[in-house]
């Protein structure tokens, strides 16, 4: 029997590979046996991953803000590989607790900065709507592909603001209400292009994980865990089976859901 789970003889590009899921999600799919192309802003960060990833990639310097960027990336893949059939769109802005550039003031709603709402909106809506127009048509043209929209569960429900405060009962940060309006809006886009490239075989799915342990302060782990019913933060590579189900065959009558990995965040 085949493997539906393959991705043997195809070709992906992976946006914000050098980030903390990115990195994983090119792992996922070198491993189920994809080609796979790792792009970020971050051109120096970028070209390292070829030494730190367990598996092979091939990285390039990609703003998908930039349509000039979005153009030369799509010349060099088509270039190079001659075509493209799975495009996890993963990179984003987020307000991060583990960032250390923290103001609990001006995260509040009352002082959130517009330039800051602009530009979380730039990268994570307008970015995702442009990546898709410049690799997504490839796609429609021969009719074969599979996207994968990078979501979060605060695209679905707001975010708790008690598990921002310490045992102490300080407050370290309020989340900002940029990056979940964003988020609930790659949901909504990606229902609107599954319904418009359905015709075209081309899939379009979203994918919500939880929230990621990555060194964050004992208090914000310990809150979100209790939180969560599965009693811990995410892996970074608890997205790995997803990552593949979603790009490959075995989710082939699958298109323009969201796919919750959050151990079970969502459901209270
Ligand atoms: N980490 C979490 O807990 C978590 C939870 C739910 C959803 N997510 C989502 O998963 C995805 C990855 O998150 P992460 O935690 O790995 O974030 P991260 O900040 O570690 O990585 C994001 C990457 O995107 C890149 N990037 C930013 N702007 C870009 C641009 N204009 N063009 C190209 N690349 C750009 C950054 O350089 C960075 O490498 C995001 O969509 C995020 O919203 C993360």
């Amino acid at each position: 029997m085949s493997n539906i789970f393959s991705l043997e003889g195809k070709i992906a590009l992976v946006t914000g590979a050098s980030g903390l899921l990115g990195k994983q999600h090119c792992i996922a799919l070198a491993e189920a046996g994809a080609t796979v192309i790792a792009a970020d802003i971050h051109g120096d960060k970028i070209h390292l991953l070829t030494d730190e990833l367990p598996v092979k990639v091939t990285p390039m310097r990609l703003d998908i803000t930039d349509t000039a960027s979005l153009s030369s990336v799509r010349e060099r893949i088509m270039g190079t590989f001659g075509t493209i059939d799975i495009l996890i769109n993963n990179a984003a802005v987020n307000d991060m607790v583990e960032n250390n550039d923290k103001d609990v003031q001006s995260s509040s709603f009352e002082h959130y900065p517009l330039y800051l709402w602009k530009k979380v909106m730039d990268v994570n809506v307008t970015g995702v709507f442009l990546t898709c127009q410049y690799f997504g048509a490839i796609m429609a043209k021969k009719n074969y592909g599979s996207i994968i929209n990078i979501a979060s569960t605060y695209g679905i429900v707001a975010p708790d603001q008690s598990i921002y405060v310490n045992s102490n009962g300080e407050r370290f940060m309020w989340k900002s209400p940029s990056y979940p309006t964003t988020k609930g809006a790659v949901i909504q886009f990606t229902k609107y292009l599954a319904a418009y490239w359905g015709k075209n075989n081309v899939r379009v799915n979203a994918l919500s994980p939880g929230g990621v342990e990555n060194n964050q302060e004992a208090d914000f782990i310990s809150n979100y865990s209790n939180k969560t019913p599965l009693g811990r933060m995410s892996h970074n590579n608890d997205y790995h089976g997803a990552i593949v189900f979603l790009a490959s065959d075995a989710s082939s009558y699958m298109t323009g859901a969201n796919l919750v990995v959050d151990g079970g965040w969502t459901i209270i």
